[in-house]
């Protein structure tokens, strides 16, 4: 299975995909990078695993629409089939959501519904939820909205909003690949 991965900002699950790729675990490669922040982290870490990446920065092209068709025409250019978003944060237009039907997922770090949007991680802690977690799920077009693949709970830990972040990242790096996993395989 041939997939890009689009990422706004560190790739740590990227990370998490391209090893579980390169060790077998997952049957599938990572034919691309792309990403619309010119000093992403996820850059340096797309270049030490030798994969290629693109950076389309959307204030470079004159529409949304502009700035999806260069994005597709990378993807047909490395026949990709899956987009796979990790932490990008921009919502998936109409012109890409019709390349590819029901093959674009997302990984949320919060119980969906709750907490769409923006530091969900944030939101529910103020909001002082005992519980949240990890969702994947298929993307439409609204925001983190889509039909929901895999879920799991992660207790949050009282006054310490860095270490629930901490599992909760550990958590999707899991739920990531073993949810690509179930969907490659079908
Ligand atoms: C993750 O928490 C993901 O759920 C959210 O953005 C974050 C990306 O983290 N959509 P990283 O860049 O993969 O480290």
């Amino acid at each position: 299975v041939r997939i890009a991965v689009f990422a706004s900002g560190s790739g740590s699950n990227f990370t998490a995909i391209e090893q579980a790729c390169r060790e077998g675990e997952l049957q599938a490669e990572i034919v691309h990078v792309i990403t619309d922040k010119p000093d992403a982290y996820v850059i340096e870490r797309a270049k030490q695993a030798e994969i290629p990446v693109t950076v389309l920065r959307p204030k470079a092209f004159e529409s949304k629409a502009a700035h999806e068709h260069a994005v597709i025409d990378i993807l047909q250019a490395a026949e990709t089939e899956w987009i796979i978003l990790a932490g990008y944060m921009r919502l998936i237009g109409p012109n890409l959501l019709s390349a590819y039907p029901s093959r674009i997922i997302n990984i949320h770090p919060s119980l969906l519904p709750s907490f769409p949007g923006k530091d969900a991680i944030g939101q529910a802690i103020e909001h002082g939820v005992k519980v949240t977690g990890v969702t994947v799920h298929l993307v439409d077009a609204g925001m983190d909205t889509g039909p929901i693949l895999a879920q799991e709970a992660v207790r949050v830990i009282e006054g310490d909003a860095e270490g629930t972040a901490e599992v909760i990242h550990k958590v999707e790096h899991v739920l990531y690949k073993e949810t690509l996993k179930m969907l490659f395989e079908k």
